[in-house]
């Protein structure tokens, strides 16, 4: 009899449909539907550059291959993407620990400006840390640790201010210690320990008010006075120091019974005079080792109830 109720339903399925549309084309647009994902040349170079300097790869990196480039993102051993809207892809991160991989580092990686982790750690990897790693603005975690690299700690690391852990343990690194390093207002985990650094430890170090563990132990040839500014360091757990030639502590020490230090390692140094009492104000300390100095006098033990 009548077909007008039934005209708005149509009107509303179509702008349903329409809507509908929209929404695919869109999903279409941020990659979902297509998942074409493509990395710009510069950070696919960067990856063959890498690939060609690391010997011992060849069955690591077999999908590494400049015939198989539309696949970085989904089939590279180790690599992530971030997607964009746009459809282009970024390098994420690249993790290789503990893959024998032998050979050194590439320039090249500066070019991988999207990158967050780089984790090359336990590997056999020789030469010197590319200075290039400074144009990295938003790598939050770098770990070199466990490998034979040698030559300096680059300066331009000052750079990567959004580097949260920095470690480079166990290496053959023998520069002093960048002052640069101060820069890194995010950083909580700094790892230097087992290398042959020398100098003192930078005053500067002690601007990274987020640093929760500082680790600069075994062997090393580090000297001079640990400084007022890292005693400071409000939210330091571990400061460990050990087997280097650190000579004492900056005056005045002004430990406050606020601090959070749990560790601190500070054996097998040159460490004279006597015990300084503001130790005592360390309220949280559980581990001290003060073995193997030049120390005299008592420990006060009654403060260091924790111990
Ligand atoms: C890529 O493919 C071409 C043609 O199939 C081949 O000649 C070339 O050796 C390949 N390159 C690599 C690096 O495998
Ligand atoms: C880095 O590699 C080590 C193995 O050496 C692993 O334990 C760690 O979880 C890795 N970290 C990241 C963030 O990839
Ligand atoms: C990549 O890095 C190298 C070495 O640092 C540089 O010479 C080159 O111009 C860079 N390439 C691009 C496309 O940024
Ligand atoms: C990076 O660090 C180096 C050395 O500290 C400095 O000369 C350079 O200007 C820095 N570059 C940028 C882009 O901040
Ligand atoms: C970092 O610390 C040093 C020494 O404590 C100080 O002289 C310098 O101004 C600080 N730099 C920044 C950027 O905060
Ligand atoms: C630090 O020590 C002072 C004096 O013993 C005390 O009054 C204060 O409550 C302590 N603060 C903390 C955070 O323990």
């Amino acid at each position: 009899m009548t077909t007008v109720p039934l005209l708005p339903q149509a009107i509303l399925l179509l702008f349903c449909l329409l809507l509908l549309n929209q929404f695919v084309i869109s999903l279409n647009s941020i990659g979902i539907g297509t998942y074409s994902a493509s990395v710009p040349p510069s950070e696919l170079d960067a990856l063959l550059e890498l690939k060609a300097r690391l010997a011992n790869s060849q069955a690591v990196l077999r999908a590494w291959n400049v015939n198989n480039s539309h696949n970085v993102c989904k089939s590279w051993a180790g690599v992530t993407c971030t997607y964009h809207v746009s459809g282009q892809s970024h390098i994420a991160t690249i993790n290789l620990a503990e893959s024998r991989l032998t050979g050194s580092l590439p320039p090249q990686l500066g070019n991988l400006t999207f990158m967050s982790t780089l984790n090359l750690s336990a590997n056999l990897l020789s030469g010197a840390i590319p200075s290039e790693l400074g144009n990295l603005a938003q790598l939050e975690r770098l770990y070199l640790y466990g490998n034979h690299l040698i030559g300096p700690i680059p300066r331009s690391l000052g750079n990567c201010t959004s580097l949260i852990r920095l470690e480079l343990d166990t290496n053959e690194l023998s520069s002093l210690i960048p002052a640069e390093l101060g820069h890194l207002c995010n950083l909580q985990h700094l790892g230097l320990s087992e290398n042959k650094l020398k100098g003192s430890i930078p005053a500067t170090l002690g601007n990274c008010t987020r640093l929760v563990y500082l680790e600069l132990s075994e062997k090393q040839f580090i000297s001079g006075l640990i400084p007022a500014q890292v005693m400071k360091i409000r939210y330091l757990e571990a400061l460990n120091l050990d087997q280097n030639h650190i000579l004492g502590f900056e005056a005045p020490l002004r430990c406050s019974n606020a601090s959070s230090l749990i560790l601190l390692g500070i054996a097998g140094n040159q460490v004279g005079g006597a015990i300084p009492p503001e130790l005592a104000q360390l309220k949280g300390l559980q581990f001290l080792d003060l073995a193997h100095n030049q120390l005299s006098g008592n420990i006060p033990w009654d403060a260091l109830s924790k111990l």
